[in-house]
Protein backbone atom coordinates (compact mmCIF):
# COMPACT_ATOMS: atom_id res chain seq x y z
CA UNK A 1 0.00 0.00 0.00
CA UNK A 2 1.42 3.85 -0.92
CA UNK A 3 2.07 6.46 1.66
CA UNK A 4 -0.27 9.27 1.12
CA UNK A 5 1.53 12.08 0.49
CA UNK A 6 -0.19 15.84 0.99
CA UNK A 7 2.45 18.30 -0.48
CA UNK A 8 1.69 22.31 -0.11
CA UNK A 9 3.17 24.47 -2.96
CA UNK A 10 3.44 28.08 -1.65
CA UNK A 11 4.43 28.79 -5.13
CA UNK A 12 6.09 32.88 -4.84
CA UNK A 13 3.68 33.62 -1.60
CA UNK A 14 4.19 34.68 1.60
CA UNK A 15 6.54 36.65 3.68
CA UNK A 16 9.31 34.41 5.70
CA UNK A 17 7.47 36.05 8.72
CA UNK A 18 4.16 34.31 7.54
CA UNK A 19 5.75 31.56 6.44
CA UNK A 20 6.76 30.36 9.95
CA UNK A 21 3.61 31.42 11.46
CA UNK A 22 2.18 29.12 8.70
CA UNK A 23 4.21 26.58 9.21
CA UNK A 24 4.36 26.31 13.06
CA UNK A 25 0.42 26.31 12.88
CA UNK A 26 -0.11 23.59 10.81
CA UNK A 27 2.67 21.45 12.37
CA UNK A 28 0.80 22.01 15.88
CA UNK A 29 -2.40 20.98 14.17
CA UNK A 30 -0.96 18.24 12.75
CA UNK A 31 0.30 17.23 15.70
CA UNK A 32 -3.26 17.55 17.53
CA UNK A 33 -5.51 16.19 15.11
CA UNK A 34 -4.14 14.03 12.29
CA UNK A 35 -4.34 10.60 12.43
CA UNK A 36 -2.75 8.18 10.41
CA UNK A 37 0.32 8.32 8.38
CA UNK A 38 0.48 10.67 6.00
CA UNK A 39 3.45 12.11 4.77
CA UNK A 40 3.39 15.87 4.70
CA UNK A 41 5.41 18.01 2.80
CA UNK A 42 6.29 21.84 2.39
CA UNK A 43 7.43 23.31 -0.79
CA UNK A 44 8.55 26.93 0.03
CA UNK A 45 10.50 29.42 -1.92
CA UNK A 46 14.38 28.96 -1.88
CA UNK A 47 14.85 32.05 1.15
CA UNK A 48 12.56 29.88 3.05
CA UNK A 49 13.80 26.51 3.08
CA UNK A 50 16.39 26.37 5.45
CA UNK A 51 14.62 28.85 8.49
CA UNK A 52 11.74 27.07 8.14
CA UNK A 53 13.63 23.39 8.06
CA UNK A 54 15.02 24.64 10.86
CA UNK A 55 12.08 25.53 12.48
CA UNK A 56 10.16 22.56 12.42
CA UNK A 57 13.26 20.50 13.75
CA UNK A 58 13.37 16.89 13.67
CA UNK A 59 9.62 16.52 12.63
CA UNK A 60 9.00 13.04 11.51
CA UNK A 61 5.43 13.90 9.72
CA UNK A 62 6.54 16.67 7.82
CA UNK A 63 9.78 17.25 5.00
CA UNK A 64 10.53 20.20 3.02
CA UNK A 65 11.07 20.76 -0.77
CA UNK A 66 11.81 23.01 -3.20
CA UNK A 67 9.81 24.08 -6.21
CA UNK A 68 12.67 23.82 -8.71
CA UNK A 69 16.54 23.08 -9.55
CA UNK A 70 18.86 23.87 -12.42
CA UNK A 71 19.48 21.28 -14.19
CA UNK A 72 23.12 22.36 -13.98
CA UNK A 73 25.35 21.06 -11.16
CA UNK A 74 27.41 24.36 -10.70
CA UNK A 75 28.73 27.13 -12.73
CA UNK A 76 28.17 30.78 -13.98
CA UNK A 77 23.93 30.32 -13.87
CA UNK A 78 23.36 33.43 -12.21
CA UNK A 79 19.90 33.03 -9.66
CA UNK A 80 20.12 29.75 -10.10
CA UNK A 81 19.70 26.81 -6.99
CA UNK A 82 21.54 23.78 -8.26
CA UNK A 83 20.67 20.12 -6.73
CA UNK A 84 24.14 19.76 -4.63
CA UNK A 85 22.74 23.30 -2.96
CA UNK A 86 19.71 21.76 -1.89
CA UNK A 87 21.19 18.62 -0.79
CA UNK A 88 23.75 20.28 1.10
CA UNK A 89 21.30 22.16 3.20
CA UNK A 90 19.48 18.90 4.07
CA UNK A 91 15.98 19.34 1.09
CA UNK A 92 14.98 15.98 0.57
CA UNK A 93 12.06 17.01 -1.82
CA UNK A 94 11.93 19.27 -5.18
CA UNK A 95 9.37 20.14 -7.21
CA UNK A 96 10.17 19.31 -11.34
CA UNK A 97 8.15 20.24 -14.41
CA UNK A 98 5.65 22.56 -12.84
CA UNK A 99 2.87 23.59 -15.47
CA UNK A 100 4.11 27.41 -14.30
CA UNK A 101 7.74 26.70 -15.29
CA UNK A 102 6.33 25.01 -18.77
CA UNK A 103 4.25 28.04 -19.64
CA UNK A 104 7.01 31.24 -18.42
CA UNK A 105 9.96 29.63 -18.37
CA UNK A 106 9.63 27.37 -21.32
CA UNK A 107 10.55 24.13 -19.42
CA UNK A 108 9.72 20.96 -21.99
CA UNK A 109 10.51 17.24 -22.00
CA UNK A 110 13.80 17.46 -22.85
CA UNK A 111 14.98 19.57 -19.96
CA UNK A 112 13.39 18.23 -17.12
CA UNK A 113 15.06 14.70 -17.55
CA UNK A 114 17.88 16.54 -17.13
CA UNK A 115 16.73 18.34 -13.95
CA UNK A 116 15.11 14.66 -12.79
CA UNK A 117 18.50 13.22 -13.39
CA UNK A 118 20.43 15.72 -11.77
CA UNK A 119 18.22 15.78 -8.77
CA UNK A 120 18.42 11.91 -8.51
CA UNK A 121 21.97 11.97 -8.54
CA UNK A 122 22.32 14.31 -5.69
CA UNK A 123 19.75 12.22 -3.75
CA UNK A 124 16.38 14.50 -3.72
CA UNK A 125 13.10 12.84 -4.60
CA UNK A 126 11.66 14.32 -8.20
CA UNK A 127 8.15 15.30 -7.82
CA UNK A 128 7.43 15.24 -11.05
CA UNK A 129 4.48 17.37 -12.50
CA UNK A 130 2.76 16.41 -15.69
CA UNK A 131 -0.91 17.42 -16.64
CA UNK A 132 -2.74 19.18 -19.83
CA UNK A 133 -4.30 22.55 -21.15
CA UNK A 134 -8.04 23.27 -21.25
CA UNK A 135 -7.74 23.05 -24.91
CA UNK A 136 -5.90 19.81 -25.02
CA UNK A 137 -8.68 18.39 -22.74
CA UNK A 138 -11.43 19.70 -24.67
CA UNK A 139 -10.04 18.59 -27.77
CA UNK A 140 -9.77 14.90 -25.95
CA UNK A 141 -6.00 14.78 -26.34
CA UNK A 142 -5.44 15.04 -22.81
CA UNK A 143 -4.18 11.10 -22.55
CA UNK A 144 -1.79 11.16 -25.18
CA UNK A 145 0.03 14.32 -24.38
CA UNK A 146 0.30 12.89 -20.08
CA UNK A 147 1.73 10.17 -21.55
CA UNK A 148 4.21 11.56 -23.76
CA UNK A 149 5.55 14.18 -20.52
CA UNK A 150 5.98 10.98 -18.40
CA UNK A 151 7.81 9.39 -21.36
CA UNK A 152 9.78 12.16 -22.31
CA UNK A 153 10.93 13.11 -18.65
CA UNK A 154 10.90 9.99 -16.65
CA UNK A 155 11.13 6.49 -19.22
CA UNK A 156 14.75 6.88 -19.40
CA UNK A 157 15.05 5.53 -15.95
CA UNK A 158 15.24 1.84 -14.39
CA UNK A 159 12.52 0.76 -12.91
CA UNK A 160 14.39 0.69 -9.60
CA UNK A 161 15.01 4.30 -9.89
CA UNK A 162 11.45 5.66 -11.54
CA UNK A 163 9.50 3.81 -8.59
CA UNK A 164 11.51 6.32 -5.90
CA UNK A 165 9.71 9.13 -7.95
CA UNK A 166 6.60 11.09 -6.90
CA UNK A 167 4.80 12.09 -10.16
CA UNK A 168 2.15 15.17 -9.63
CA UNK A 169 -0.80 15.11 -12.87
CA UNK A 170 -2.27 18.70 -12.54
CA UNK A 171 -4.61 19.73 -15.27
CA UNK A 172 -3.84 23.26 -15.92
CA UNK A 173 -7.37 24.07 -15.87
CA UNK A 174 -8.07 22.82 -12.63
CA UNK A 175 -4.84 24.89 -10.85
CA UNK A 176 -5.74 28.25 -9.65
CA UNK A 177 -9.33 28.62 -10.98
CA UNK A 178 -11.22 26.59 -8.76
CA UNK A 179 -12.88 24.36 -10.79
CA UNK A 180 -11.18 21.19 -9.45
CA UNK A 181 -11.18 18.10 -11.80
CA UNK A 182 -13.80 15.78 -10.84
CA UNK A 183 -12.76 12.23 -8.47
CA UNK A 184 -13.62 10.27 -11.55
CA UNK A 185 -11.57 12.50 -13.82
CA UNK A 186 -8.62 12.43 -11.51
CA UNK A 187 -9.02 8.73 -11.01
CA UNK A 188 -9.32 7.83 -14.86
CA UNK A 189 -6.32 10.52 -15.46
CA UNK A 190 -3.69 8.45 -12.73
CA UNK A 191 -5.08 4.99 -13.83
CA UNK A 192 -3.93 5.87 -17.60
CA UNK A 193 -0.41 7.16 -15.75
CA UNK A 194 -0.16 4.01 -14.08
CA UNK A 195 -0.99 1.54 -16.77
CA UNK A 196 1.68 3.49 -19.08
CA UNK A 197 4.37 2.94 -16.44
CA UNK A 198 2.65 -0.45 -15.67
CA UNK A 199 3.17 -1.31 -19.20
CA UNK A 200 6.76 -0.49 -19.58
CA UNK A 201 8.42 -1.37 -16.30
CA UNK A 202 5.31 -4.15 -15.09
CA UNK A 203 3.24 -3.72 -12.61
CA UNK A 204 4.77 -4.23 -9.62
CA UNK A 205 6.99 -0.93 -10.36
CA UNK A 206 4.23 0.75 -11.34
CA UNK A 207 2.08 -0.08 -7.89
CA UNK A 208 5.23 1.50 -6.26
CA UNK A 209 5.02 4.69 -7.84
CA UNK A 210 3.14 7.41 -6.20
CA UNK A 211 0.91 9.53 -8.02
CA UNK A 212 -0.89 12.57 -7.02
CA UNK A 213 -3.64 14.64 -7.62
CA UNK A 214 -3.17 18.86 -7.88
CA UNK A 215 -5.60 21.75 -9.62
CA UNK A 216 -8.03 23.32 -6.72
CA UNK A 217 -7.71 20.77 -3.95
CA UNK A 218 -9.28 21.89 -1.02
CA UNK A 219 -10.77 20.56 2.91
CA UNK A 220 -14.64 20.12 0.64
CA UNK A 221 -12.48 17.35 -2.07
CA UNK A 222 -9.72 16.36 -0.64
CA UNK A 223 -11.27 13.14 1.06
CA UNK A 224 -13.18 12.37 -2.16
CA UNK A 225 -10.03 12.67 -4.51
CA UNK A 226 -7.45 11.05 -1.74
CA UNK A 227 -10.20 7.90 -1.67
CA UNK A 228 -9.57 6.75 -5.70
CA UNK A 229 -7.59 3.71 -5.57
CA UNK A 230 -5.17 5.55 -7.99
CA UNK A 231 -4.76 9.08 -6.11
CA UNK A 232 -1.55 8.87 -3.77
CA UNK A 233 -2.58 12.00 -2.19
CA UNK A 234 -2.57 16.02 -3.54
CA UNK A 235 -0.15 18.59 -4.76
CA UNK A 236 -2.01 21.68 -2.81
CA UNK A 237 -1.69 25.57 -3.93
CA UNK A 238 -4.14 28.05 -2.63
CA UNK A 239 -5.72 25.75 0.05
CA UNK A 240 -1.75 25.32 1.39
CA UNK A 241 -1.59 28.53 2.11
CA UNK A 242 -4.14 28.61 5.13
CA UNK A 243 -3.25 26.48 8.28
CA UNK A 244 -7.00 25.44 8.81
CA UNK A 245 -7.36 24.51 5.14
CA UNK A 246 -4.11 23.04 5.04
CA UNK A 247 -4.73 20.64 7.99
CA UNK A 248 -8.58 19.46 6.66
CA UNK A 249 -6.96 18.83 3.35
CA UNK A 250 -4.30 16.25 5.07
CA UNK A 251 -7.25 14.95 7.20
CA UNK A 252 -8.66 13.65 3.97
CA UNK A 253 -5.51 11.66 3.56
O1 LIG B 1 1.36 22.73 -7.47
C1 LIG B 1 0.04 22.79 -6.99
C2 LIG B 1 -0.71 23.89 -7.66
O2 LIG B 1 -0.39 24.03 -9.00
C3 LIG B 1 -2.22 23.75 -7.49
O3 LIG B 1 -2.70 25.02 -7.22
O4 LIG B 1 -4.14 26.66 -6.09
O5 LIG B 1 -5.10 25.00 -7.76
O6 LIG B 1 -4.33 24.20 -5.50
P1 LIG B 1 -4.15 25.23 -6.60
Amino acid sequence: MRQKIVAGNWKMNKTLEEGNILASEIAGMVADEVKGDAKVIFCVPFPYLLPIKNQLGNNNRIAIGAQNCSEHESGAYTGEVSAPMLKSIGIPYVILGHSERRQYFGEDGKLLAKKVDVALKHGLIPIYCCGEPLEVRESNGHEALVKKQVEESLFHLSGDVIKTIVIAYEPVWAIGTGKTASAQQAQDMHAVIRKHIAAKYGQSVADAVAILYGGSVNAANAKELFACPDVDGGLVGGASLKSREFTEVIKGA
